[in-house]
């Protein structure tokens, strides 16, 4: 199929008490576990790449990133009969516009770094732009840390305050919102418990689908508990990443004479449509595909 704007499936997945998978990729093989985890699910998926994945991707070149991107999630989309959504996962203002017009069907904007008054300015221009192309917009307020290895402060976590989401969601106009609830990209063991209470105030009094990010390191009894309550979009990224370099390391110490790319890649590519599979059962998204 054509790349979808994700949002219908979105709110429906809100309603229905599930979440629809946002897998991020990294290289093409990632890109294709995900579409062929989803066919195989027969449910809709997100493909989406990070700033900092569209930076590896064009080789240094964040704009030769977003092209190359935009033509394999094109392609990826297409060589699968279930719903596919491309998304720009943490973009600067100018990755946003230019993804937009390379073809994403969905965009976040992380305006972390701003003030709140300019972070309000710049979302609102750039969901005017997306909406009038027929494009999902995501933006977050609070802070979902991304220490990369790096030691972090859980105390001092940012969490999104249900005063300012309120105000924030109205001037904006967001699709969709994501919440910092306590959770951290990146961490390679489930660990975090999130503010459920904090997350079950702000479904109450925000009308726009939630997102959660970091849900590598989230309990599973959490993400259950979260999707009950009203998270509907879940990222997922290291979870995945850790499948894939799994398998490849286990074929590179098999055999120390491996040099074809293929022979480790490829059991990278399977063991991560399983994670991506997995995923997309827990969240309740299995066979919802229409
Ligand atoms: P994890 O790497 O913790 O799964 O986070 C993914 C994410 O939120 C991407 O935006």
């Amino acid at each position: 199929m054509t790349l979808q704007n994700g949002l219908p499936w979105i709110l429906r997945a809100r309603q229905e008490g599930w979440a629809v998978g946002a897998f991020n990729a990294n290289t093409l093989e990632q890109a294709q576990a995900i579409v062929l985890a989803a066919q195989a699910e027969n449910a809709p998926a997100i493909l989406q790449v990070s700033h900092r994945a569209l930076t590896y991707i064009g080789s240094g070149s964040e704009i030769q990133g977003l092209k190359y991107i935009a033509a394999i999630g094109k392609v990826a989309a297409e060589s699968v009969a279930v719903p596919i959504a491309l998304h720009l996962d943490h973009g600067t203002e100018s990755e946003v516009l230019q993804a937009i017009a390379l073809g994403f069907s969905s965009v976040m904007f992380d305006g972390d770094d701003l003030s709140y008054d300019e972070n309000v300015s710049i979302t609102k221009r750039l969901c005017e732009t997306a909406r009038s192309n027929g494009v999902c917009m995501e933006a977050e307020l609070g802070e979902v840390p991304k220490p990369d290895g790096r030691a972090y402060d859980e105390a001092a976590i940012a969490l999104t305050q249900p005063d300012e989401a309120v105000q924030f969601v109205e001037a904006t106009g967001i699709d969709t919102f994501a919440v910092a609830l306590g959770s951290v990209h990146g961490l390679k063991t489930k660990q975090i418990s999130l503010d459920l209470d904090r997350l079950k105030t702000i479904r109450e009094r925000v009308p726009v689908p939630l997102v959660l990010h970091g849900s590598s390191g989230v309990s599973d009894k959490d993400i259950e508990q979260g999707i009950a309550i009203g998270l509907c979009k879940v990222n997922v990224a290291t979870q995945l990443s850790q499948a894939f370099t799994k398998a490849v390391r286990e074929v590179l110490n098999r055999d120390d004479g491996v040099v074809d790319p293929r022979k480790y890649l490829d059991p990278g590519r399977d063991a991560q449509m399983e994670a991506v599979r997995e995923r997309i059962r827990f969240f309740g998204a299995s066979g919802k595909a229409r």
